[in-house]
Formats: structure tokens, C-alpha cells, sequence
């Protein structure tokens, strides 16, 4: 007789299973909860990944709303993935790209190599959800 006990929890399971005397249901049960115990939990979208990479580093300086000016940083909704790169990882922009502020007030942040197209894709989805409401064209201050 199969002893067969299986705790199917998101992230534990308890599995005791006596194949001596009938091994093929057994195994057949810990395939089974192998699989479930294994599926993902909660996928999240980069635009949900990079809007909390945004909450946690940028809006000590930069707006909530990344399409408004902030306390120091400028409005940064719909920035590209490659300005993006130079400006957070390297504190440079790309070749030609004329920068909306000139005051020097934003460190580097190294460490979120891993975050630039998730940032991107949130303020990219940021600028487009609010192109509908505002139609000024985001062009920067003289100097
Ligand atoms: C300490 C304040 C501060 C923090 C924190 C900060 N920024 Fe900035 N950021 C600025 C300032 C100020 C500027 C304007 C350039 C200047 O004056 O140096 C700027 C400029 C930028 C620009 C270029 C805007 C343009 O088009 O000219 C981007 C992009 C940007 N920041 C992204 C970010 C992101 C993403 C984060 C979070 C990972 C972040 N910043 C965190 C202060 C900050």
C-alpha cells in the first residue's frame, strides 16, 4: 500500500511516498509535485520592475511623476534605454545630447546595470500613458 502525503504550498512541500509496493504511482506523484512546487510565482512585467527601481533611487531628486520636473531632476518621462545607460550607470550622455540641466547634482548608480531596460521600459510607458493628457513638447531650458 502507498503511503502518500503531498503538501502542495507555493513554496514548500511535504512528500513521503513508500514506493516499495507501488513504485510507479509514487514517482508518478513526485513528478507531479516537482512540477507544481517548481511553476513561478507572481511574474512581473519590466514596466512594474523599473517603476520600483524609479520609487527606490530617483525620486529623491526627480518627480513621482516622471513627466513633471522633480525637486532637482528634470521631467525624465520617455527617456531612451541609451541615455538611460550613460546618464545613471556612467553620469555622461550620448554623443550630441544636449542636457536638460546643467548643475551636476546627480551621482552615478553603478550598481543598477542590471535596471536600465526595466527603467526604460517604465518611463517609456510612463510618457506614453500621459501624451494623451499634456502636449507640450518637453523641449529643455536654455542653458
Ligand atoms: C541626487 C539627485 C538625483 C538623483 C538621486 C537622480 N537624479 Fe537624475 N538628474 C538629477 C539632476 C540634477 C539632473 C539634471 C542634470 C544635472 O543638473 O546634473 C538629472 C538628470 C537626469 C537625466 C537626464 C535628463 C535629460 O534629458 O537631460 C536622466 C535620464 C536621469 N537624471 C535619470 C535618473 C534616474 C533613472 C535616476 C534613478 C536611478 C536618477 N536620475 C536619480 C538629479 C538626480
Amino acid at each position: 500500500m502507498a503511503l502518500l502525503i503531498l503538501g502542495l504550498a507555493p513554496r514548500m512541500r511535504t512528500l513521503v511516498v513508500d514506493l516499495k509496493s507501488s513504485g510507479r504511482w509514487g514517482l508518478a506523484a513526485l513528478f507531479l509535485a516537482m512540477a507544481t512546487a517548481c511553476s513561478p510565482s507572481e511574474p512581473q512585467t519590466p514596466v512594474q520592475r523599473g517603476r520600483i527601481v524609479y520609487l527606490n533611487h530617483c525620486i529623491v531628486c526627480h518627480n513621482i511623476n516622471p513627466n513633471l520636473a522633480g525637486a532637482e531632476g528634470p521631467a525624465i518621462a520617455g527617456s531612451s534605454r541609451i541615455l538611460l545607460r550613460d546618464r545613471v550607470l556612467h553620469l555622461t550622455y550620448p554623443p550630441g545630447y544636449k542636457p536638460k540641466r546643467v548643475t551636476h547634482l546627480m551621482r552615478a548608480f553603478p550598481q543598477l546595470a542590471g535596471e536600465i531596460d526595466d527603467l526604460a521600459a517604465y518611463l517609456q510607458a510612463a510618457a506614453k500613458k500621459s501624451s494623451s493628457q499634456s502636449r507640450n513638447s518637453a523641449s529643455p531650458p536654455p542653458g
